[in-house]
């Protein structure tokens, strides 16, 4: 059976003393045990402040976190870099959000990068990558993906590929409450994996991120090219979170 993934994106949410208790009352709504025996990872990327808070970590839930630099260490001042998530237990870390790619600036080729030192620390760079309206609308989706995965390749060396997850996160609906439909997510994925596997001749996980909620998520995990979700707002509220959770043990 084929792993899916889970991952909850807190952004700038929450203080450290929130993380054990979000985690103990997840654990109670029984959808850990669910996802470990279906074999669903799930994984929450708290605030770089809430890391050191997030222990002990129960079985069948990984730490993330929301970004990694580019390089192990130096003069950065106020970055955090692969090794350090690391030291902290991560086991995963987003890159290319689409709002550092907004808010910081962060080309493709700073996010290959970025991939790359993540897994130079041992941790899973989960990438991000997405359209926005104007881009949508103007009928240049696949176009601007495809962009967006040749720039990421120009400094992540492809044969680390199979090693990363992918997030498909259309910009339009990060936060809007206007989810793209399962058919419209089913449509890039299917795109992505075909270009994936060309470029590497193996599957990546491709997860879907933009209004996941316990209303859609099924539906977005029937699709086969979905593997999973990255989940924003609703990934802070555990009714909902585990919902999301439970309906990823049925795919
Ligand atoms: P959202 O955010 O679920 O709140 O739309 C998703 C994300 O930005 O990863």
């Amino acid at each position: 059976m084929s792993v899916s993934f889970v991952v909850g994106n807190w952004k700038m949410n929450t203080t450290a003393d929130a993380f054990i208790p979000f985690v103990q009352q997840l654990q109670q709504t029984g959808c850990i045990s669910e996802a470990l025996s279906a074999h669903v990872n799930v994984v929450i990327c708290p605030p770089f402040t809430t890391l050191h808070a997030a222990s002990p970590l129960p079985e069948g839930i990984y730490l993330g976190a929301q970004d990694c630099h580019e390089q192990p260490s130096g003069a950065f001042t106020g970055n955090i870099s692969a090794g350090m998530l690391a030291a902290l237990g991560c086991s995963y870390t987003i890159v290319g959000h689409s709002e550092r790619r907004q808010y910081q600036h962060e080309t493709n080729q700073v996010i290959g990068l970025k991939a790359m030192a993540a897994l130079g620390a041992g941790i899973i760079p989960i990438i991000c990558i997405g359209e926005t309206l104007q881009e949508r609308t103007g009928n240049k989706t696949l176009e601007v993906l495809e962009n967006q995965i040749d720039g990421i390749l120009s400094t992540l060396n492809v044969a680390m590929l199979p090693q990363c997850i992918l997030a498909y996160e259309p910009v339009w609906a990060i936060g809007t409450g206007l989810s793209a439909t399962a058919e419209q997510a089913e449509v890039v994925h299917a795109f992505i994996a075909q270009k994936i596997s060309t470029s590497t001749d193996s599957t990546i996980p491709i997860l879907y991120g933009g209004s996941v909620t316990n209303t859609n998520a099924a539906e977005l995990f029937a699709q086969p090219n979905i593997s999973g979700a990255l989940v924003g707002g609703a990934s802070l509220k555990v009714d909902v979170f585990s919902q999301i959770i439970i309906a990823a043990t049925k795919k």
